[in-house]
């Protein structure tokens, strides 16, 4: 047993709730995209094991692409501020993307990337998101697929870190307020 589970004051979605949904979202994607070209855009870090599933749940070909963003930083709240620190390889022009993401919070990210990738003309773009906290929301955003709605907790785990720890965790889980409040 990790020691890592011990900084974790509850268990919000399951190992086994994530990989089934998971699998219906793959077959979802792999329905709405049959015969279509498709890119998977990964924001790294934080969607890194969310993609990894969700990519061989996808029955359909499709290639896959990452960008980095700059994020957080060690605090809980959004700074505002978004860079990219890591740009995609390939060129999404006339292609169907969808943007594979760990969680929305503020929708700050994502406006900032879906706005950013409009800009070299896809053929389409969608969202793809594993978390989606609602009740944060400071500008709005259309999300086309999405795992869980969650409360306004900060998680960690599979995939999400607090100042880049806790990412190995396979469950979704809510950090102890006084891991935090020490930083
Ligand atoms: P937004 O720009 O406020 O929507 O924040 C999106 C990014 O903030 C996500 O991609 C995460 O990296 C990070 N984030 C937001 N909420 C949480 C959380 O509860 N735990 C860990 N990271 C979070
Ligand atoms: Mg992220």
């Amino acid at each position: 047993m990790s020691n890592l589970d011990s900084d974790v004051a509850e268990i919000l979605i399951t190992e086994k709730q994530i990989q089934e949904r998971i699998r219906e979202l793959g077959r979802q994607i792999s329905k709405d995209y049959e015969r279509q070209d498709l890119v998977l855009v990964c924001v790294l870090k934080g969607a890194i094991t969310f993609l990894a599933d969700l990519m061989r749940e996808i029955t359909i070909a499709h290639s896959i692409d990452f960008m980095a963003i700059s994020s957080y930083g060690a605090s809980t709240e959004s700074s505002g501020i978004v860079r990219i620190l890591k740009d995609l390889d390939t060129n999404i022009e006339g292609r169907n993307v969808l943007i594979v993401e760990d969680i929305i919070d503020t929708g700050r990210t994502l406006n900032y990337i879906t706005r950013n990738l409009q800009t070299r003309h896809p053929k389409s773009l969608r969202i793809c998101t594993l978390l989606n906290k609602p009740s944060r929301r400071q500008i709005d955003i259309s999300v086309d697929y999405v795992g869980f709605e969650i409360p306004n907790k900060f998680v960690i785990g599979y995939g999400l870190d607090f100042a880049e720890i806790y990412r190995s965790l396979p469950y979704i889980g809510v950090l102890k307020p006084e891991k935090y409040e020490k930083t």
